[in-house]
């Protein structure tokens, strides 16, 4: 890519103060205006983490779906997360985006926390580290990177108003210190600011932070912008550091700050810093100057090569919490698979995360693929409390035939804006479309692939029409309330009727006209008009078959395993547990899968449950099953993913990122809730495994770093080498079993002082054939080996003294190594 010939500086004293303020701020949702005069380009920002989903919020263009973010980082393999970049770089590229609005590296302080299952880990070295290389990889194709959210944005409850109480040592060592690993070893171009406050001032408005810590003592070169409508002033988050508002092209500056500058409030060379710094963004991205060419010939979401990375990389992460020889399954053993998640695999997290993906494997369909008719697929128990869009297969098409729904748009003069097939059957019309007129009228048709009694109902705030076959049922939906209700909790309603097979649907839904005031639920009065969504929200089809009694679903779960020669559960939390905005009450499984997999247990020969979530669940079945496989989200390919790890074909080689507590209220931070607005974070730097092994909280049921694999290992000759900034560590490991495998090892450092937690300092990962042995060094972080003096305000080398643990998991240490 061609540099730009002309100094940010020089272009910045070309414009006015209007101009200079006015690219300030975003010019759409996920775009930053252009600017001719000074060869400024359009820049597109679009979403990740794990998946660039593109200029729009809801119904975008499909695009590849990845692993989430713990499954990715469970094969704690740098190599894997710059691979990933590299992938996401290409997806963006073929749309042209500059920016991609991840990685996501906040830690896992309370296992409540709904967002969890975008962030790697609950330790600050690992989430660094994979941090940095996603980076790299990303940014090695000239697509910058975006480390959010800047900073002690840990829980989403109140997410806008609350404010994280953390004291400066557990922010450096803890919560800072990944987006200081990811900045010294990676260079992000941008970083965003949190909604929350912290310690009493806003994240966008973080002297400290922003300027004092960020830009000051690291020396970061990039941008810092705000999360989605976060800013709430004008001169102190200027002046605190923030140098973009998103999105635009409204927002708290423009001629607020012009004002400001004009009367001396905020240095105009304030403002200049802030659009350098945009200048210097668009320049690395291609937006300046001569602009960058998109390569043309990148892979489709659904190309060969996109499937076999996406396979590799969910089934490499998964990872085996136990096995009693359960493990991998053999070909030619016949299968009872049962639940939910079988057929309706979860595949990513809610919220901004979210894409929109050319096709989901379910577990069923991957296992089926591989074993055939060995496979007996048996539903489970209802997994949700709100329904959810029909699933395609279940409906067809009824032109094409095709999985999903056929979709017609009207304008208020009837004009069509938009004829086409849908699946799945989300998003009929997005909030953020851009139709020449509003759409007044959605018209849409299927065909149900099913007989018997089917829940059928819609999504969407409006007066909608629906015939089945011969039935017809009216609805009139209202808006619940604000917009981030509106866009995760849209209001629903079903009914049960009879289908004869083949029954074709017929809907018709009249949008509600935004104008009006309306009482929503609790009597409250909204202003309909404020509400972005209001008569545009999001329309889906409710299909599938109605639910059966628990004891009937859980009868028949027991009759299959019964027949089985192993049986294998699949469980796990949806979209309404693992979101944005969100966060969990409970680390039980909803519904009653609990009593589905001990059901399964006592009547099966081997019962293999598979977990499909993305952070902690409780497992009180634990002893009655014979394997545990934690599987993540694991994006489009999941199925395939899953089927080729619980038959071996890909080693489930994970480790986990994040410790499963024993019992809800059993870990070291937990309440989400804030208290007068206040998180306090009084756990301090004793979070996850730290504070177990200080024994404050009952021992876990697995610790960060666990996983079985399909092999077994010994450790021997562990020995230290001091001298360097830090001590390293040598051991030999043997891999004892039968298959070839992979280890992960890793080094905590357990300081002297009780007053200093365990930590990660290091590890390393090593392939080794069955029966073979390697010698494997791990150099341990000088970083971790820090302690942040509050009243100095410097680091300090944390006292002599302690132990190194050479460890698969605090769980499971195999050497201690005086220091
Ligand atoms: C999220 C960000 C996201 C942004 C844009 C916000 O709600 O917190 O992570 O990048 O929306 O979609």
């Amino acid at each position: 890519m061609t540099q730009s010939p002309v100094d940010p500086t020089v272009l910045v004293s070309k414009l006015d103060l209007e101009t200079k303020v006015r690219l300030l701020t975003g010019a759409a949702a996920f775009s930053l205006a252009p600017e001719e005069s000074i060869g400024l380009g359009e820049l597109n920002l679009s979403d990740g983490p794990t998946g660039v989903r593109g200029l729009k919020f809801s119904g975008g263009r499909q695009v590849a779906l990845f692993p989430n973010a713990t499954l990715l980082a469970s094969a704690w393999d740098e190599d894997t997360t710059a691979e990933v970049g590299r992938m996401l770089a290409e997806e963006a590229m073929a749309q042209e985006i500059h920016v991609v609005l991840g990685p996501t590296i906040n830690l896992h302080r309370s296992a409540l926390g709904g967002r969890l299952f975008e962030a790697y880990s609950e330790d600050p070295l690992l989430t660094g580290k994979l941090a940095a290389s996603y980076v790299r990889g990303l940014q090695s194709l000239a697509v910058g990177a975006c480390l959010k959210h800047l900073v002690a944005n840990e829980s989403e409850t109140a997410r806008n108003t609350m404010n994280s109480v953390v004291d400066a040592k557990t922010l450096r060592e803890l919560y800072l210190l990944p987006f200081e690993i990811a900045t010294s070893e990676s260079d992000p171009w941008s970083m965003m600011a949190a909604y929350n406050d912290v310690n009493g001032v806003a994240a966008t408005e973080q002297d400290h932070v922003i300027n004092e810590v960020v830009k000051g003592e690291w020396g970061y070169t990039g941008l810092v912008m705000s999360d989605w409508f976060a800013t709430k002033t004008a001169a102190p988050a200027a002046a605190g550091g923030l140098d973009l508002v998103m999105p635009g092209p409204d927002g708290p500056w423009g001629q607020t700050l012009v004002d400001a500058v004009r009367a001396g409030e905020l240095d105009e060379s304030v403002v200049d810093e802030h659009l350098r710094r945009v200048l210097v963004l668009a320049d690395r991205v291609g937006a300046l100057g001569e602009l960058r060419e998109w390569p043309a010939d990148l892979p489709a979401p659904d190309s060969p090569v996109r499937k076999e990375q996406l396979t590799r990389l969910a089934a490499a992460g998964m990872t085996v919490l136990t096995n009693d020889d359960a493990l991998p399954l053999t070909r030619g053993t016949s299968v009872a698979l049962i639940g939910r998640h079988a057929l309706e695999t979860i595949d990513m997290g809610g919220g901004s995360a979210q894409v929109n993906p050319p096709y989901q494997v379910s577990v069923a369909e991957g296992l089926t693929a591989l074993l055939g008719d060995a496979v007996q697929v048996v539903d489970g128990v209802e997994v949700r409390t709100r329904p959810v869009a029909a699933r395609p297969g279940f409906v067809l098409d009824p032109t094409t035939g095709n999985p999903g729904v056929h979709v017609t748009l009207l304008g208020a003069d009837g004009t069509v804006l938009d004829d086409r097939h849908d699946a799945p059957p989300t998003t009929m019309v997005g909030f953020d479309d851009d139709f020449t007129e509003p759409v007044a009228t959605v018209r849409f048709r299927a065909r149900v692939a099913a007989e018997g009694p089917v829940e059928v109902g819609v999504i969407g705030v409006g007066a909608w029409d629906l015939r089945v076959g011969s039935s017809a049922r009216s609805f009139e939906l209202r808006s619940s309330g604000g917009f981030a209700e509106e866009m995760l909790a849209p209001p629903v309603e079903i009914g049960t009727v009879d289908v004869a097979g083949d029954d074709i649907i017929d809907g018709e839904v009249v949008l509600r006209p935004p104008a009006s005031t309306e009482v929503v639920e609790g009597g409250t009065e909204i202003d309909a008009t404020a509400n972005p969504l209001a008569g545009v929200g999001l329309f889906g089809l409710v299909a599938r078959p109605a639910p059966q009694p628990v004891d009937e679903v859980l009868a028949a779960a027991a009759a299959a395993a019964a027949q089985a020669d192993v049986a294998v559960v699949v469980v796990g939390l949806t979209e309404e547990q693992e979101t944005e905005s969100v966060d969990k009450s409970t680390l039980a499984l909803p519904g009653a899968q609990d009593a589905l997999v001990s059901a399964v247990a006592a009547a099966a020969r081997r019962t293999v449950v598979v977990v499909n979530a993305a952070t902690p669940v409780l497992m009180p079945w634990l002893d009655e099953v014979d394997a545990v496989l934690w599987a993540g989200l694991p994006g489009q390919e999941g199925g395939h993913a899953v089927a080729a790890a619980l038959l071996g074909d890909i080693e489930p080689a994970g480790r986990l990122v994040t410790t499963f507590p024993v019992a809800d209220g059993a870990a070291p931070a937990w309440n989400v809730t804030p208290v007068d607005g206040d998180i306090e974070y009084t756990e301090g730097t004793f979070i996850g495994y730290r504070g177990h092994w200080a024994g404050t909280v009952p021992t876990p049921a697995f610790w960060l770093g666990h996983g079985l694999g399909y092999s077994t290992w010994e450790y021997t000759d562990a020995s230290v080498s001091v001298g360097g900034p830090s001590p390293a560590v040598s051991v030999t490991v043997a891999n004892t079993g039968e298959r070839d495998s992979r280890e992960v090892v890793q080094v905590y450092l357990e300081p002297s002082s009780s007053d200093e937690p365990v930590r990660l300092v290091g590890w390393a990962t090593v392939s080794v054939p069955a029966g073979g042995s390697a010698r494997v060094q791990v150099q341990t972080d000088a970083r971790l080996w820090r302690a942040w003096d509050t009243e100095s305000g410097e680091w300090s080398r944390i006292a002599d003294g302690g132990r190194l643990l050479v460890a698969r998991g605090l769980g499971d240490v195999r050497a201690g190594l005086p220091l």
